[in-house]
């Protein structure tokens, strides 16, 4: 890993620096790809969402049998202090949870916990103008639930979609649409209706912020979408919490709409940003 040695990981219980945080071979993570994490932002040193996030680690944990050493005010304290050591303008803090140290490289030991934090990248105005390609492919993620360290289908695919010209891969199981392989889907309708598939997704927490908007003009909402409905559509986005909301201009073939950036992704962008401006400010000091 390309580690700035100036920064700070928390593993093995404590605090330790970047360039020397290592687990064994023996990890479940590196002999079977056993383990689950989560990944949020942090801006000006306020972490956006963070209990969201907590709260699908914990799930995503037990949905793989894994208990996670730390209770969830003792991890927030963690994450407190791995954020105020590194001082970092933009990053992102990813939550790792491995199988442990296996016996017989096979069944879970004591879990690994690992808390790493990273400067961020976000799309700059240029990648969000210019929109992103997919290539459709059929695959339904294993325990589509838990956020899982197993990407194997989407990283096999990487120089497919390079040879294609596309950015990313958007998965379908006979038609239907899911997500793709680090980001949630929506598609916008000719009626101005928003869809994003209800079922065999992860609960993407950029998701959930655009279905809960507070006052969207928009109507948003879970449900069935096909590929037939995915060709058609006037504009569709990427969602997640380094992509934001990025704009799909061409699904295998088919260019959407007028192959640019649509007005309703656009403003559905500008909506995020605005929840996350408010995320980012500290909370004002009590009056008196
Ligand atoms: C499979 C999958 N779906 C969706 C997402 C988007 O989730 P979020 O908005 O919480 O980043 C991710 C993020 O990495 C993902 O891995």
């Amino acid at each position: 890993m390309p580690a700035n040695s100036s920064l700070y990981a928390y593993l093995h219980g404590q605090f330790t620096p970047l360039d020397r945080a290592f687990l064994h071979v023996s990890d479940l993570a590196v002999q079977r790809g056993y383990g689950v994490f989560d990944f949020f932002k942090v801006h000006a040193g306020q972490p956006l969402f963070l209990e969201a996030y907590l709260d699908r680690f914990y799930r995503s944990a037990q949905l793989l049998e894994l208990a996670v050493p730390l209770a969830r005010p003792a991890l927030r304290a963690v994450i407190e202090e791995l954020i105020e050591r590194n001082r970092l303008p933009l990053s992102g803090v990813k939550l790792l949870l491995t199988g442990g140290y296996s016996a017989n490289g096979y069944e879970p030991g004591a879990p690994n916990l690992v808390v790493t934090e990273q400067p961020l990248a976000l799309p700059t105005p240029a990648q969000v103008a210019a929109g992103i390609r997919l290539i459709t492919y059929d695959y339904v993620r294993e325990l589509p639930a838990a956020k899982s360290i197993n990407y194997v289908t989407g990283i096999r695919l990487l120089q497919q979609l390079k040879a294609r010209g596309a950015g990313e891969v958007l998965y379908h199981h006979q038609g239907v649409i899911t997500e793709s392989p680090r980001a949630n889907f929506f598609i916008v309708k000719h009626d101005h209706t928003v869809v994003t598939p209800a079922t065999d997704v992860l609960a993407g927490i950029t998701r959930q912020n655009l279905l809960s908007l507070p006052e969207s003009p928009y109507r948003l909402t879970e449900g069935l979408v096909t590929l037939a409905e995915v060709y058609q559509a006037k504009e569709a986005f990427l969602t997640s919490t380094t992509k934001r909301v990025l704009p799909v201009v061409q699904i295998d073939d088919v260019v959407l709409g007028t192959g640019q950036p649509g007005p309703v992704t656009r403003a559905l962008l500008q909506a995020l940003l605005g929840l996350e401006a408010h995320q980012s400010r500290p909370a004002a000091a009590p009056v008196g």
